[in-house]
């Protein structure tokens, strides 16, 4: 199993251009299905996920045709309308061809996906949403089976806010008879890629960004192009890297606008910030101030960002609390933390971190995709080596991260 190691105490200074949004490029491969003409895509992140969902939609006959960066998918042939358990399991995300298999196809065999590291994560608000919408579904031998002749328009009322059930219903009401309205939808910047890449395809698509989006459904969608947004999720993990290290970064290819919640934190932690357009630049003199916070839907500060910040908190001056409302298990990184010296109490969905001047190297152990970003942080800043195990959750959402930091002067080495 490869590792990663890195020798800390380097701050991070110099350029670095952010990969596409891997949460807006999931969803986006998966429209592919709702067309029998190509949709052509720019800005694709070499990621074992993207490399996961071609092979889901090849399985399927999805043709695909690969160049640097851009992959056209064209679902002319497509004659499977399964996701298998071996690969919904690997990655939840695989669950978003239910949507546009049931609209265009009328039928879909998707694999329950089942546990995950960071909770339970159970997918009742996709199904009960296409239900809503006419489709007949039944739970058999750990698969969902869906069946409908055509969807028809509904009202649906998300009782939590979800962005694959968004994506996965803003899909499926595309192609339905009638209006379809989402309520409480997700208001995350992947969902309005999402829906500009439909709106692209010929979709009747409005209120996206906000917490009610309309669809208005047509018979048929066509081929389009479409360049996947930016990685913010990257983007927020090189600037805590850069300010927990006491660097001076420059990210180009990013955007600032949808980062407003992660770059408040950085100022509070006592960050210098500047933006302009696509390039975001922060520079951080001396040791980070701690700073408290609480994950919750977009808007607000991302679940996605809170394990990085964990690790900022971890040699700040002072204490901080920090209280994850999505997820029910995302603390694993805790106890890797924790090793290296760090010092966290943790009291169900809430941390307790008191900083301390210095982390010191060692052996952990990666457990999910964001917490693996947490403890290369954390390996940044801390004295001596650090080495990281299980690191295949970090290439399954980060495109080339020891490239890009060694270019930003880390002392980074994948161990094969
Ligand atoms: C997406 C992101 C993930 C991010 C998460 C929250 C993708 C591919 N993944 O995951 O990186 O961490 O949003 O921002 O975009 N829930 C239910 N029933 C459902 C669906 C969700 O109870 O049917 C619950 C979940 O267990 C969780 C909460 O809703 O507690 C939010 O989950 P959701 O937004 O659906 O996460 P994902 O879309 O899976």
């Amino acid at each position: 199993m490869q590792k990663l190691a890195i020798q800390g105490g380097v701050p991070l200074r110099g350029e670095v251009r952010i990969s596409g949004a891997k949460n807006a490029a999931l969803p986006i491969m998966c429209a592919s299905l709702l067309t029998a003409d190509a949709l052509s895509l720019g800005n694709v992140p070499e990621l074992h996920d993207v490399v996961t969902m071609r092979k889901l939609l090849q399985q399927m006959g999805v043709m695909a045709t690969l160049e640097a960066g851009a992959v056209t998918l064209c679902g002319a042939q497509v004659d499977k309308l399964e996701a298998p358990y071996e690969m919904v399991k690997t990655m939840r995300a695989a669950v978003l061809v239910l949507g546009p298999l049931v609209a265009r196809f009328g039928e879909a065999f998707v694999s329950l996906p089942g546990g995950c590291a960071i909770g339970s994560r159970p997918v009742d608000l996709h199904i009960k949403g296409l239900q809503a919408m006419g489709a007949e579904i039944h739970i058999e031998h750990g698969y969902i089976h869906a069946k409908a002749s055509r969807l028809k328009g509904a009202r649906i009322f998300f009782d939590i806010v979800s962005v694959t059930g968004t994506e996965n219903l803003m899909m499926a009401a595309t192609l339905a008879d009638g209006v379809t309205v989402l309520e409480n939808a997700a208001r995350e910047p992947e969902v309005v890629d999402l829906a500009n890449c439909l709106r692209a395809m010929g979709a009747k698509i409005s209120g996206d960004g906000t917490d009610t989006i309309t669809i208005a459904g047509v018979d048929r969608l066509h081929g389009a192009e479409h360049r996947i947004m930016p990685d913010r999720i990257e983007s927020g993990t090189f600037l805590v890297a850069a300010a927990a290290s006491g660097g001076n970064i420059t990210l180009t290819g990013g955007r600032a606008d949808i980062l407003d919640t992660v770059l408040e934190k950085l100022l509070e932690a006592g960050a210098h910030i500047r933006t302009d357009g696509t390039s975001i630049h922060l520079e951080m003199a001396g040791r980070p101030k701690a700073v408290n916070l609480r994950t919750a839907p977009y808007p607000a500060f991302p679940t996605d960002m809170q394990a990085q910040f964990m690790a900022l908190n971890a040699v700040a001056d002072g204490s901080a609390m920090v209280v994850e409302t999505i997820f029910e298990n995302r603390f694993m990184h805790v106890q890797e933390l924790r090793r290296l010296g760090a010092l966290i109490d943790v009291e169900g969905n809430t941390c307790m971190v008191r900083g301390v001047q210095q982390l010191e190297g060692a052996a952990v152990m990666a457990t999910d995709l964001r917490a693996s970003a947490c403890l290369v942080i954390a390996g940044l800043v801390a004295q001596g080596e650090t080495v990281i195990d299980r690191i295949y959750h970090l290439d399954r959402g980060y495109e080339h991260i020891e490239a890009k930091l060694s270019q930003l002067g880390a002392n980074i080495r994948r161990l094969k």
